[in-house]
């Protein structure tokens, strides 16, 4: 029995972005066995969109596992350090698969002692998390030397590559041509668009399947009709992340409170206090107001969609879509 504190990230939805690049890295791993050529799978996305979640789900579905002659580790992932040397992620890999002296030896002596690692432990996939940093976040140059490392590893032992990371880590492959010839085309985890008919479908979907499993244990308002659904995308910008992180704090007020209840207030306040962007302006009203019914729905559409992006410094022109900040009057439909 989840105790109710969890009940929130203990839901896994299966959207469909999720279901597809779980699918997706399924079918490379399983193609990949036994085959003279490796394959490779790239899940990109914005930060909270749910890539390392797929990742987890599909380690999950393939645990190591123990056998009379030793250890089977079929899917080896890690996540990439920032600066990444061929020398430090091959160490991240050997303290992985168990080598007690992953830190000793060689450039070289550490590759071919994973290599061989992974062989005996009948590895068939490399699952890379954060990929972009690769990709020097200061002045965008790639770590050439280590992804064509990678490539070989991959190679000479004819397992599956899965790399998941943000869209600035596409650069890697874009700038190396034998890379980017073993990669599929790339995945996309969408933050949800409340403009787009599926996506607001789908947003609406995961927030009736949290509602189902808060609702076990709280009343808690309906968040799958439009005007709610609305609120809510406005609140966490369609980012899964933010979602999940709103809805656990407002579970937590409510245990705080010694409440069976989650009522509008609270997830006001649990939006006040959990959901923190820096790019709207202060005076940018909560949706979870009694009063709140967005004029310009364009300007609060706008507000959503930044939330989750990373401030521009001031010299440079702010983004994309414009917005208002006069949520008060009333609006027409959404
Ligand atoms: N399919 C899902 N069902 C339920 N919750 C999810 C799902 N996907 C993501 N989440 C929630 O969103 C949070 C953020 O997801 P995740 O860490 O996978 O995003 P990310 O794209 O890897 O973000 P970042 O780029 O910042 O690393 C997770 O901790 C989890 O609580
Ligand atoms: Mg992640």
């Amino acid at each position: 029995m989840i105790k109710p504190q969890y009940i929130v990230e203990s839901t896994l939805v299966p959207h469909s972005a999720f279901i597809e690049a779980g699918a997706r890295i399924e079918r490379c791993m399983h193609n990949t066995i036994n085959s003279p050529e490796s394959a490779c799978v790239a899940i990109v996305g914005e930060s909270r969109t749910g890539k390392s979640t797929v990742l987890d789900e599909f380690c999950r579905n393939h645990l190591e596992y123990r056998k009379e002659d030793g250890l089977y580790t079929p899917v080896l992932k890690v996540v990439t350090p920032s600066n990444p040397t061929v020398k430090g992620l091959a160490e991240l890999m050997l303290e992985k698969m168990g080598d007690p002296r992953y830190e000793s030896g060689t450039e070289i002596a550490k590759t071919n002692r994973l290599k061989v690692l992974m062989r005996n432990s009948k590895t068939n996939m490399v699952v890379i998390d954060e990929f972009q940093h690769f990709c020097s976040r200061r002045n965008g140059v790639v770590a050439h030397h280590v992804a064509d490392w990678l490539k070989t590893l991959v190679d000479e032992n004819r397992c599956g590559l899965v790399v998941a990371g943000l869209p600035s880590g596409l650069a890697v492959l874009e700038q190396n041509e034998q890379l980017a010839g073993r990669f599929f085309t790339p995945m996309l985890m969408p933050r949800f668009d409340w403009r787009i008919d599926e996506h607001r479908e789908e947003f609406l979907g995961i927030l009736g399947a949290f509602q189902g499993s808060i609702g076990r244990y709280f009343d808690i308002p309906r968040l799958d009709e439009e005007d709610m659904g609305f609120r809510v995308f406005r609140a966490t910008g369609g980012l899964i992340g933010y979602l999940s992180k709103f809805l656990k704090y407002a579970v937590w007020g409510a245990i705080e409170g010694g409440q069976k209840v989650i009522t509008l207030e609270g997830l006001r306040k649990a939006y006040q206090e959990s959901i923190w962007d820096p790019n709207s302006p202060s005076d940018t009203a909560n949706p979870f107001d009694k009063n709140y019914q967005p004029r310009h729905i364009e300007g609060q559409i706008g507000i959503a969609l930044n939330i989750g992006c990373a401030k521009l410094p001031n010299v440079l022109p702010r983004r994309k879509i414009p917005f208002s900040s006069d949520d008060q009057l009333v609006s027409g439909k959404f």
